[in-house]
């Protein structure tokens, strides 16, 4: 893939694109990582709603090889599909595979988890960002942020003060200013936060 030009038409070749992690070629395969995992599905499953089954057949998705996806019918089917078998295996239309592009296989062991990382560190990655900024993004960042957190409950609008105060003391103080919040009620309850 050559990224060398912008497109031409924005709806035809970037609203109706779909990239989807599952789209691998041969010799290519996904790792056990998690995040990863959830990918596979989660891009290709919302492309079947918000373009439809026949995305793949689009000319910005078309593989070089023909659409062989045992998607069915669908808006917009430029297919000459014969017989209904959108299922596999089927003895009645056998969909050939490519042994040599099949998946590596791993021995896995160890066990599954569900637990937060063990360093989170929300707060200073929030004031990495905040200080990373250009005058002009933090100030229109302070202006939007204490906009929408001035009409929120006084409890969860000095909560979410001492997140940013905790992220970094000059961005939560001028979110403050404008939310109206009460910087020596903000400070107080950064002071007992853990990074
Ligand atoms: C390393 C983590 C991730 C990266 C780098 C990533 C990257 C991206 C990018 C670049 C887009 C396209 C945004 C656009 O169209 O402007 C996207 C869309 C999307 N992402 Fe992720 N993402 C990540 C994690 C996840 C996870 C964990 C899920 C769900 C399990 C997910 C689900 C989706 C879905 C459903 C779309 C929309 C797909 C479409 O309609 O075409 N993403 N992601």
């Amino acid at each position: 893939m050559v990224l060398n030009r912008n497109v031409d038409n924005f709806f035809q070749e970037t609203e109706q694109v779909a990239l989807a992690p599952s789209n691998l070629i041969a010799g290519i395969e996904p790792s056990e990582d998690r995040l990863l995992q959830g990918r596979l599905f989660s891009y290709a499953d919302t492309q079947m709603y918000r373009i439809g089954a026949n995305a793949g057949s689009l000319p910005i998705n078309q593989p070089r090889a023909a659409v062989n996806n045992g998607n069915q019918d669908g808006l917009l089917n430029p297919g000459r599909t014969q017989g209904m078998v959108n299922y596999e295996p089927s003895r009645l239309q056998p969909r050939s595979s490519t042994e040599s592009a099949r998946y590596s296989q791993l021995t896995l062991s160890d066990t599954t988890q569900q637990q937060s990382i063990a360093r989170e560190q929300n707060f200073k990655q929030a004031g990495d960002l905040y200080r990373a900024f250009s005058k002009n993004e933090q100030r229109d960042l302070v202006n939007s942020f204490g906009q929408s957190l001035s009409v929120a409950d006084d409890q969860s609008k000095h909560i979410i003060l001492s997140f940013l105060y905790k992220a970094d003391a000059e961005y939560g103080s001028r979110v403050a200013k404008i939310a109206k919040g009460d910087l020596t009620r903000v400070k107080a309850l950064a002071a007992d936060l853990q990074d």
